[in-house]
């Protein structure tokens, strides 16, 4: 009796927990490729993967005496690694209704709040935060969405205070226009959101325009799907639920494999890169 108990309420848990995942009720055949990773039991979804992570966490040096910001947290792998170290605050800005309320839920109460916003208006307070980062975020939004979210971290700093970026990159810095957008063309076919990477320069280049003075770079390639990441990043038990969920699901298969299929066709031109950038005091044409 009480191992059938065990098993209902095992069986109510993983249904509840699945209900909560981003694109529940969705069809998978048009859901964003992020949230179709996570249905199949991702749980890092950023490019660089928890190496490149772990990397720009040190970078950004966080301690007990900061008040951290994260822009789309997704499944809440870095939220809870930086919780780890102990802020003082943290803030999760996430637009994703589905993904902010099991982030709400899964979170420890007290210093961790979730709030679901567009990271360009987030509500916050101005120079509430000594650290503000985002992966896996900037790549897929316009141009000018790109600056406004800088625009938002950069308002929400206090001078000193430390952004950082996770994010996709092309690779030459001088790789050509038409290789560009032959790349974000079938991206964005295969993934179902707009992505518009930036070269490592360029990325630079835009913290810089804002007032963010990059102190830290580095980079990783687009292995997100291939075996060994796979195994670094989510661990032998998750990666062998993984190929179950996608043995099963023909839909979700072929998905996955169809992302993993671009990933690897433009290896060359694509990789990962994270920056770490601090806030200037003032500078000139820009909100102080
Ligand atoms: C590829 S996932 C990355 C999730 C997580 N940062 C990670 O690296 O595992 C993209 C995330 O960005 C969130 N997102 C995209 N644009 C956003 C915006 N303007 N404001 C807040 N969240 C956003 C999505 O809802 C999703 O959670």
């Amino acid at each position: 009796m009480a191992r059938m108990v065990d098993a209902c309420g095992e069986q109510c848990e993983r249904s509840a927990v699945h209900s909560q995942l981003p694109g529940a009720g969705q069809r998978l055949e048009k859901m964003q490729g992020h949230w179709v990773l996570a249905r199949a039991g991702k749980r890092v979804l950023r490019p660089g993967g928890l190496g490149l992570t772990r990397r720009m966490i040190d970078a950004l040096s966080i301690s007990s005496d900061d008040r951290v910001v994260e822009f789309a947290p997704g499944m809440g792998v870095t939220a809870r690694m930086v919780l780890r170290r102990k802020p003082s605050r943290y803030w999760g800005v996430e637009r994703e209704p589905a993904a902010a309320a099991r982030l709400e839920s899964l979170l420890p109460k007290g210093t961790a709040k979730i709030v679901g916003a567009q990271a360009e208006h987030s509500g916050l307070l101005g120079a509430c935060a000594s650290v503000v980062y985002g992966e896996a975020m900037l790549s897929m939004q316009t141009p000018q969405q790109k600056n406004r979210i800088i625009s938002e971290a950069r308002r929400l700093l206090v001078p000193g205070g430390r952004y950082g970026i996770h994010e996709l990159c092309f690779r030459p810095d001088g790789i050509s226009e038409a290789v560009r957008r032959e790349i974000e063309v079938e991206m964005s076919k295969e993934i179902h959101v707009g992505v518009q990477p930036l070269c490592t320069a360029e990325w630079k280049q835009l913290l810089e325009q804002q007032g963010l003075k990059v102190i830290w770079c580095g980079e990783a390639d687009l292995d997100l799907l291939e075996p060994r990441r796979m195994l670094q990043d989510e661990g032998i038990l998750r990666c062998l639920k993984i190929v179950c969920n996608v043995a099963k699901d023909p839909v979700l298969r072929q998905r996955i494999l169809a992302i993993r299929s671009i990933f690897r066709k433009y290896g060359e031109h694509l990789g990962a890169v994270s920056m770490v950038a601090t806030r200037m005091e003032s500078v000139a044409g820009l909100p102080s």
